[in-house]
Parts: C-alpha cells; structure tokens; sequence
C-alpha cells in the first residue's frame, strides 16, 4: 500500500460533553409522502471549540446554541479531509479524495476541477425533482463544466474559492497582513503575505460576475439575502429544494465588522463568529417562517481552526493535541489530529430530529450524501463505492451506530496527498504517519528570508527548529485603527 510505517501512535478519544440519554422519539407534523427539504450550511476552518454548545469557553454562537438545543448535536463528528477542496468534494459525492480525485485544494490558476464523472448530490436530487441552489464558497474549480451551474445546481450565488485567494478593497484582518488591491491596475507582489493574488476576487450569480473585486464587508449580509430568497422562491414552486451554503466564516480574512464597546468582544475572531451566527440565525429563522416542518438543517464545518494565523484562528476546544504540539508540529487544520478534524455539527428538524439530545455516534461528512439520498427517496448511483453511511436512524434518535472505522486521509501536513494514514477505531485511533513534521518545516521555512538557501536548509533541520509559536500580537494594531 506505500504507507510509511514511521510511527504508530494510539490515542484513547475521549468524548467531551455531557450524554445526554436519547429519548424514544416518536413523528409529529406527518410530512411522509412529500420530500423533504434540505439545507446544508458548511463553516470554513471553524474549530470544534467555537461552538459554544460543545465548549463553555466559548460564548458568540447564541444561534447555534438555540439550535442545538431545538436538535441533535454530534460531539464526534468529522470533516472528511482537513483543507477545504477535499473536504468538500466529499460532501458532495459522499467519497474520499482518492476516489473522487480531490486530494489538494485548486488554485486560481486550477484549469480543472472536481472530475466531471463524479455524480454530485445535487445532480441526484435534481434527477430526483429537487430545486437545487448554492450560495457561498465552491472550490471546486471554476472554469467551464466546472462551475457549480453544470455540477447540479440550479442557482449558484458566490466565491469561486477561498477569499484570500486574490485581493479586495475590504480586505479584513489576516495574518500576515492583506492590503487592498493595488490601484491604477499596477499589481505589486508581496512574498510574505499569502492572501493576494493578481486577480480580484469575483462574486458570481449564476455564469455572470456581478462584483470584482468583492466587498468581503456586506457578503455576509448578500448571502442571507439570497439564501432567503432562494427558499422563499424554492419553496413557492411547489418542487422539493436542496440549499447548500459554504460560508466565508471563518475563513481568514475576517470580515472589519464593528467591533464592540466590551473589550472582550473587541477580539476580531470574536466578531467574525457572531457575524456567522448572525447568518445562519436568519437562514434557520426564514426556514422556520416558510418550510419548518419538512426541511432538515445540517451545520458543520470543512476542517479545523487554521492555527498559523493565531489570534485570527478558532478554538479547538480540549482537542490541543499535546502529544503534536509537543513535537513542534500544529495539532489542527491540515493535520487528521483531533483539532484539524473533529468539526462542530448540529441537524435540526423540527418534528423529526429529536431536541436538545447529544450524540456520540462516529460520524461524518461523508455521511451527508448517502444520508440525504436515502431521506430525499432517490437512489445512490450504482456504480461507485461510496465512503460514508445513511446516519438517519441516529438522525431520528433510533440508533447511536456510527462507522465502526474512520480513515482520515493526509491533507498537505505529512505524507502523500490523500492517503489514508490515520485511522479511527471505535475509541481509538492509529496515526501511521504523525504529521508534525512538514508543519513545522513550512511554519520554519516561511519565517526565512526566500533567496538566503543556506538559511533555509539550517531551518529545515528538524531538530534546530522551536516549537511553532505565534510571535506576534495583532491586537494592539487592530485596536487603534
Ligand atoms: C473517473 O475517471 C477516472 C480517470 O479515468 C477513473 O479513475 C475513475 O474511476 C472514474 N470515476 C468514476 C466514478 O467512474
Ligand atoms: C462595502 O460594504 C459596506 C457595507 O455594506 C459599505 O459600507 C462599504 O461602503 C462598501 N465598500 C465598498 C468599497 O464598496
Ligand atoms: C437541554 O438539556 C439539558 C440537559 O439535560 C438541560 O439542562 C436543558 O435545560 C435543556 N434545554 C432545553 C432548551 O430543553
């Protein structure tokens, strides 16, 4: 198989939260003979830790909370990559990245994209007579037959990638700094920096650019505006919708919103989280107003907290990872480390999904495809193996069986791309390759000055280098501006 064998490590997991028994649950508001509607809600580099349901510390998610406590919450429930290409070509063809070709993230410069053979959720559920709409976030290429318009949706509103992947004239806060895009169409490169690129970062509907370079500062607000409207108008036709909404949330740059008058509040991650929840508030309340009963809500995130951008990374809440951060290395995105992997989730359904009930169950975004397929009534193409499994019955709170074994598949921090070389096993999980290595190289190699080779090669030597600290404070500079 090629594994490197490097390092077997056994983790005992061990489940945060309080268990809460699962009532015997019964269905209220018939909607059986009539499809149910779907809206997937997907959170960029959110840690486990951000929820303030899953982690007391935290206290700007007031939707989410009210959510979780009106649902179902997983306490063990996992992206199916730890970076945000692979991530979401899982969700949306329910396979692992070496199935479905998705192993790195595109680039602006990608000329392809998810392979056209892959069949996506929403190709199903339109052959299925769903209304299919995204909104948000879609790397997965954004040239020709790859734009999310030939992949099954309908409608698509939003970025063809991750928002530091070209400038803006609100470029928010990030780590390294991100100015605004140059005037007088003279790009200036600037090698420290990783949030700029020669292309303005373009809003799409539909095939047509409607703003370039995008005002990251009212994107939140234009997302809730279109995601009203799509379920206002799918609902209105009569048909069965699918709405699937990849947030910039929380994503570095975050957003300059206004900062509070309490010092706490003043952090920027602090805003940009209740910014979010903000969001997915109005989503869920226009679902309440319009679909209650027949439309199931499904949050969760892409990956973990990105920790090199420091103060402007989320929470991985217990999950530190001390064994990694031990060895130097990041215990969350890009790793299968708990902190990179383990993502907040929630499934809200009023009259179907049990409330306020926390499950255990091993869980994941893989799971959203054969899951939605089986309540949607439709089939799963016949011809593929999928990865993930129909959660329904631990949706509807008659089963806590998740998967018996998880395989976590490499995403840029150790090893070959997608390779499955951490393993979840009910309680415990096997790295064979640990990871901690080329995390601290990059964080090391970043640090050195590009044309100085001989510094270079004295930071790569693994032993020289000091665990990866953040040594720097934004605060202050943020605060007087
Ligand atoms: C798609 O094409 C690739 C390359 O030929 C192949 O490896 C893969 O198995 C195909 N996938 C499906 C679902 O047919
Ligand atoms: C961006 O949007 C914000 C909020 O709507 C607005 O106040 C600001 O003027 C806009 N900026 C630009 C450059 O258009
Ligand atoms: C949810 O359950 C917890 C623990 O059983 C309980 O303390 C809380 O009051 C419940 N919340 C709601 C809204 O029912």
């Amino acid at each position: 198989m090629g594994w490197l064998f490097l390092k077997v490590l056994l983790v005992g997991v061990t489940f945060l939260g309080s268990l809460y028994p699962l009532v015997d649950f019964s269905f209220s508001g018939d909607t059986r003979g009539q499809k149910p509607n779907f809206v997937i809600i997907l959170a960029d580099d959110m840690g486990w830790g951000d929820l303030g349901a899953n982690w007391a510390e935290t206290k700007d998610t007031t939707n989410l909370d009210k959510m979780a406590a009106e649902g179902m919450r997983f306490v063990d429930f996992h992206a199916a990559a730890s970076t945000c290409s692979p991530s979401r070509a899982s969700l949306l063809t329910g396979r692992l990245g070496l199935r479905n070709g998705v192993t790195h993230n595109f680039a602006v410069t990608s000329v392809g994209g998810l392979p056209l053979n892959e069949t996506t959720l929403a190709e199903v559920l339109q052959q299925a007579g769903y209304v299919t709409g995204m909104i948000g976030k879609w790397h997965l290429g954004h040239h020709g037959s790859y734009h999310p318009n030939f992949r099954g949706f309908d409608y698509y509103f939003g970025i063809p990638y991750s928002h530091d992947m070209g400038c803006t004239d609100t470029p928010g806060y990030n780590h390294p700094p991100c100015p605004a895009c140059p005037r007088g169409g003279r790009p200036s490169r600037h090698l420290e920096r990783d949030c700029y690129t020669d292309v303005a970062l373009p809003l799409y509907e539909n095939l047509y650019i409607v703003e370039q370079p995008v005002n990251l500062s009212s994107l939140a607000q234009k997302y809730a505006e279109k995601a009203t409207q799509f379920i206002q108008h799918a609902s209105a036709s009569g048909r069965p919708f699918l709405l699937y909404v990849g947030l910039a949330h929380m994503h570095v740059p975050l957003s300059r919103t206004q900062l509070s008058a309490d010092p706490r509040g003043r952090r920027p991650y602090g805003a940009g989280l209740r910014e979010m929840d903000s969001l997915v508030g109005q989503i869920k309340d226009k679902v309440d107003r319009t679909a209650k009963e027949n439309t199931f809500l499904w949050f969760t995130g892409d990956n973990g907290p990105w920790a090199q951008k420091c103060e402007l990374a989320g929470s991985v809440g217990p999950f530190t990872g001390s064994w990694q951060t031990h060895q130097g290395g990041s215990p969350a995105k890009q790793t299968t480390w708990e902190g990179g992997h383990r993502v907040p989730a929630l499934a809200y359904w009023p009259g179907r999904v049990p409330v306020n009930v926390t499950s255990t169950a091993l869980l994941s975004v893989l799971d959203i495809f054969p899951t939605v397929v089986a309540l949607a009534g439709a089939s799963l193409p016949q011809d593929r193996h999928f990865d993930g499994l129909d959660a329904s019955k631990v949706l509807f709170g008659r089963s806590q069986m998740g998967h018996g074994v998880l395989f976590h598949p490499n995403s840029g921090a150790a090893g070959e791309y997608g390779a499955l070389q951490t393993v979840r096993l009910g309680h415990y999980k096997a790295f064979y390759i640990s990871g901690e290595e080329m995390l601290r190289r990059r964080e090391v190699s970043e640090r050195v000055p590009m044309n100085l080779a001989v510094d270079r090669a004295e930071a790569l030597r693994p032993e020289r280098s000091p665990p990866r600290t953040c040594r720097f404070s934004l605060m202050d500079k943020m605060l007087l501006e």
